[in-house]
């Protein structure tokens, strides 16, 4: 058994982050999206990974994770010259795959579940491909499947005007090689990709195994801001432990589950977790409230934060208005004037978003 994740892509729904960067290594909880799925992958079992990457980002992808011996794991990078869809990038990564069957991983997808649970069953019965639903609020925003009372899928669609159930195809599939015949017949959809979906449908049309699982615990699609919350929310919520590895003078209080990395200083702030704090920031007469991820390197000096993710380098000087529900990208300065601001002199990217609420 083999792996694939699919690390290529645009990413133009997390813009502006992803101006500068892969989406898929925005982090959750100070941890690239990315090497969540690296790590369940290899908690299955799998350490064959092919990881497809783009022209634009593919070269930081491969800095930041590596050749795979962090994870315990044999990483080889397929490049992907256009996005041109999910079957395009199984088509790309076929020599990587040769007759392997394969679990493919959307590398902007978070699961909670185990994936043993789904890997087991796949391999009990010989299917070839089994994909896993989750019941969504919004099915139009996803490939939606349509099923029968034993799990069969009957049909599927990718982004339905009228979805036929609330049933989302959730971004992990599990595929024998005869994939690889389905996407060789099928023809590009009116966005002009190669879909997995219709791959998937030409299985099913050709009566072949094709089974679906639901999923039981939470999942996260990281693609907007406020999922990039939740997914933040979540795993801090769920994974974090102590360690305070930085220095934390006697004026500060550290409150539950709070994480400060290396070479950190913090002074006379409150803290209070799940919180994570990575290395080499420098936090002044702040107060940081639960759900914030501080990546390396940051400062926030005179500032409150609450619910929000801040990226490495990012600076925070003078707001004592709590910040809340924000995410604040690589390298960003927002500063307030100890005196009563009299102007507001900025320098915005483009599609970023204020809001002085
Ligand atoms: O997240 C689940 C959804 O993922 C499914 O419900 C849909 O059926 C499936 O088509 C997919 O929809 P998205 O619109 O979310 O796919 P997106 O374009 O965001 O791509 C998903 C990941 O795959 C992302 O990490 C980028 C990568 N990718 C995407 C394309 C189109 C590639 O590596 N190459 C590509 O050509």
């Amino acid at each position: 058994m083999k792996a694939i994740i699919l690390s290529g892509g645009k990413g133009t729904r997390l813009r502006p982050l992803t101006y500068t960067g892969a989406k898929q290594l925005v982090p959750v909880a100070n941890k690239p999206i990315l090497w969540y799925g690296i790590e369940s992958i290899v908690a299955a079992g799998i350490t064959e990974i092919g990881i497809i990457i783009s022209p634009e980002t593919g070269d930081e992808v491969k800095a930041k994770t590596g050749n795979g011996d962090r994870f315990g794991a044999n990483i080889t990078y397929i490049r992907q010259d256009q996005p041109a869809g999910l079957a395009h990038a199984v088509k790309i990564a076929q020599p990587f795959l040769g007759d392997s069957p394969f679990v493919m991983y959307l590398g902007d997808n978070l699961i909670q579940s185990d994936l043993s649970l789904f890997l087991d069953h796949f391999k009990a019965q010989k299917l070839d491909a089994l994909t896993i639903l989750k019941s969504v609020a919004n099915p139009s925003a996803f490939g939606v499947a349509k099923v029968d009372e034993d799990g069969r899928v009957l049909q599927l669609v990718e982004k339905p005007k009228v979805p036929p159930s609330n049933l989302a195809l959730v971004g992990i599939y599990f595929f024998d090689r005869i994939i690889h015949d389905a996407i060789a017949q099928i023809q590009p959809s009116a966005r002009g990709e190669l879909e997995i979906t219709d791959a998937i449908q030409f299985l099913i049309d050709a009566s072949k195994k094709v089974e679906a699982r639901q999923l039981e615990g939470w999942w996260l699609d990281t693609g907007k801001k406020d999922d990039l919350l939740e997914a933040n929310r979540i795993i801090l919520d769920t994974c974090l432990t102590s360690s305070v590895e930085g220095d934390v003078d006697e004026k500060s209080q550290v409150i539950g589950r709070v994480q400060i990395g290396r070479g950190s200083k913090i002074v006379n702030c409150t803290i209070r977790g799940p919180v994570t704090i990575g290395s080499n920031c420098h936090l002044e007469n702040c107060f940081i409230g639960p759900y914030s991820s501080i990546a390396d390197s940051a400062t926030l000096i005179d500032a409150d934060l609450e619910h929000s993710v801040l990226l490495q380098g990012a600076q925070v000087v003078g707001i004592h208005q709590r910040i809340v529900d924000s995410v604040i990208g690589q390298r960003a300065h927002l500063k307030v004037a100890p005196q009563r601001p009299k102007a507001l002199r900025f320098l915005i990217g483009d599609d970023c978003q204020i809001e002085l609420a």
